[in-house]
């Protein structure tokens, strides 16, 4: 164990580079025994940079150094160090770096660097992988362009991939090569290289510009026809993204690669996916509607971090969830787009409820945007993730969907082509919809699930009805008190007919400790729906009898309220069951017996929904029971 690897790594340490890597040549020798990387890097000061700065500091790790040179003479062993962590090159100045670096895959069991899946290689360099591969500056905010050469035996390796188009092949007899070039500047994280003996499945999409892009899925031969589903999935993603965002592919050719070794799910490596073969392999057979909704929306979440994540990416680690939650949020919405509607909003939360809020209140709960970390890999957590997704959700829901896209314009105008962190994203939003984000940003800062209590009166005689909410943060018996969070919730009152009460918005912003909110003119005690579509990521304490409860579970508008109805009066019913002796039980109110009986029949005219009634009826999970 190296002495310094318990260090905490700070956000507030951040400093630019005062090097960077402009363009990349690699070549790739593929040998029984080895990998041979030679690397031309074109080094040049970074303007940001301490402009007396004269040390490169390349990452590398479980490399051996074969040979170094800079503006094509070797340099003197005094000029530089070689260490476990990497290359130090003293009296730096600038020019063109050339290392030779060798490693054996095979020996790689890390899943992290070059490493051998079954008779393939394949690469994974997100966070930190790519220092196995060659010396280099392994950071995001190193945006540099590459060309590829990857030189290997024809029989082993007929298939040789990296990012970008193919510009270059040839047949050297027992070997042969491919050069790929890649015209978009990226970080070192999503670059990739795929050699092996593939089957390939292609299509094109004519994107809305009308130019063609070529679609290729590579899987181990014969398993061809079972990528049907991905390959449809993925020009629905694109086709989705043009329509929602105005975003459009930007090279000629995608490609996705599927491996069955593979640690998590997928990789949006550019141009170049590499995916776990359970996201893309599926026949009628054997798969489940559950494997082709996950199909369909891990290859939308990769092939959306095109633009976020690859084409704006992040400044350092600690911006993860820039791309991760905003990347989340996209493939959420995609799949609720696709045909699943409020089913995709009530699976999103349970996830939420089961993995996140868990995270939240225990000894690993930390802010979507953490100012810490140790070790980056174990921070790809459901709070990154899933509560990144719900804020930026928060924000679109505040600002409402016009300023959201007009945000997203703004974002990519400022941003295309750079290395950014979670404030340009807000400070976009801000600039489209002129709101004040102060006091939202807090949302990146503070860990821990606002727990908001309700109370609802009505006053007949001025026909007045009163919300008064409080909340509290899950987090302050752990760490002191917090501030108040910014909470956008939909809400909605219905009458004693069902129909919806008229309010002057169906959006209270709730952002203080406690707030009370008053409505005139309603005609007759209402029953308040509040959190619509999980608005706001929080736990609510509301005491609604069965009466009220009923009445949301028949009437409500919002298809995740009604859903949240019928929860609530199950796990009510289970409680009270538990409680007293069977001898004692007693049937559940009748106007619960109404509620059900009335969605019964309601479901026969509504076929187009059983799957948004199937989640109504079915029993909460034993978990939450
Ligand atoms: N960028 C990640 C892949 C990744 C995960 C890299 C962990 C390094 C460490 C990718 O976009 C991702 O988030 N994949 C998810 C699936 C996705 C649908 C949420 C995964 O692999 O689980
Ligand atoms: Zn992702």
């Amino acid at each position: 164990m190296k002495l310094n690897e318990h260090k905490a790594i700070n956000l507030k340490d951040y400093r630019p580079l005062d090097f960077l890597i402009d363009r990349v040549d690699l070549d790739f020798q593929i040998m029984s025994d080895w990998t041979e990387v030679t690397a031309k890097l074109t080094v040049v000061r970074n303007p940001e940079g301490d402009p007396a700065g004269t040390e490169l500091i390349l990452d590398g790790e479980g490399l051996e150094l074969i040979s170094i040179k800079l503006n094509s003479e070797s340099l003197p062993e005094s000029q530089y160090e070689v260490s476990e962590t990497g290359l130090k090159i003293r009296n730096f100045a600038g020019g063109e770096l050339e290392t030779v670096a060798r490693f054996n895959p095979d020996k790689n069991t890390m899943l992290e660097g070059l490493y051998r899946s079954g008779k393939n290689l394949i690469s994974q360099n997100e966070p930190e992988g790519f220092r196995r591969i060659t010396y280099f500056l392994d950071r995001p905010d190193n945006m540099a362009l590459y060309r590829v050469r990857i030189e290997g035996d024809k029989e082993q390796y007929p298939i040789l991939l990296s990012n970008g188009n193919r510009v270059d092949q040839g047949d050297l007899g027992e070997r042969h090569f491919v050069v790929w070039e890649d015209p978009f500047r990226k970080p070192s994280y999503l670059f990739a290289v795929v050699a092996g003996r593939f089957g390939v499945v292609s299509d094109s999409y004519q994107t809305a510009s009308g130019r063609k892009v070529e679609l290729e899925i590579y899987v181990d031969p014969g398993e061809e026809k079972k990528t049907f589903h991905a390959m449809e999935s993925l020009k629905k993603a694109m086709k989705w993204d043009e329509e929602v965002y105005r975003l459009e592919y930007d090279l000629d050719l995608y490609m996705i690669v599927a491996t069955d070794s593979f640690n998590s799910g997928a990789m949006e490596n550019k141009g170049l996916n590499v995916f776990n073969s359970a996201y893309v392999l599926a026949s009628p057979e054997t798969a489940t509607d559950r494997d082709y909704l996950g199909i369909q929306s891990v290859i939308g979440h990769e092939y959306f971090h095109n633009w976020t994540g690859n084409r704006v990416t992040c400044r350092d680690w600690f911006q993860l969830t820039l791309k991760e939650g905003l990347t989340v949020f996209r493939d959420q919405e995609f799949s609720k787009d696709m045909g699943l509607g409020g089913v995709q909003r009530i699976k999103d939360v349970v996830r939420l409820r089961a993995a996140q809020f868990p995270e939240d209140s225990g000894g690993n709960a930390h802010p979507i945007r953490p100012d810490h970390y140790i070790e980056i890999s174990n921070f790809y957590t459901a709070t990154v993730y899933e509560k990144g997704a719900e804020v930026i959700r928060m924000i679109r829901t505040w600002i409402g969907e016009e300023a959201y896209y007009r945000g997203i314009q703004i974002y990519f105008e400022r941003h295309d082509g750079n290395a950014v962190t979670t404030e340009d994203f807000v400070s976009a939003m801000e600039a489209a919809s002129g709101k004040d984000f102060s006091s939202f940003v807090n949302w990146y800062k503070h860990s821990g699930t606002p727990e908001v209590t309700v109370e609802t009166t009505y006053i007949q005689e001025s026909k007045k009805y009163r919300i008064e909410l409080k909340q509290k943060s899950s987090r302050e018996f752990a760490e002191g008190p917090k501030p108040p969070m910014f909470l956008p919730l939909k809400f909605g009152l219905i009458d004693q007919n069902g129909d919806e009460v008229e309010t002057p918005s169906d959006l209270i912003m709730f952002q203080k400790d406690s707030e009370v909110f008053e409505f005139d003119n309603v005609p007759n005690d209402p029953t308040l729906s509040i959190n619509r579509g999980f608005s706001a990521p929080i736990k609510l304490h509301y005491d609604q009898n069965y009466v009220e409860l009923a009445r949301l579970l028949s009437h409500d508008s919002d298809d995740f309220n009604r859903w949240e109805a019928s929860n609530k009066i199950v796990k009510r019913l289970v409680k009270e069951m538990i409680e007293v002796p069977e001898s004692k039980w007693v049937a559940p109110p009748s106007e619960v017996m109404e509620a059900w009986g009335h969605i019964l029949s309601h479901i026969e005219k509504d076929s187009k929904n059983l799957l948004f009634w199937g989640e109504v009826l079915s029993f909460p999970m034993q978990a939450e029971l």
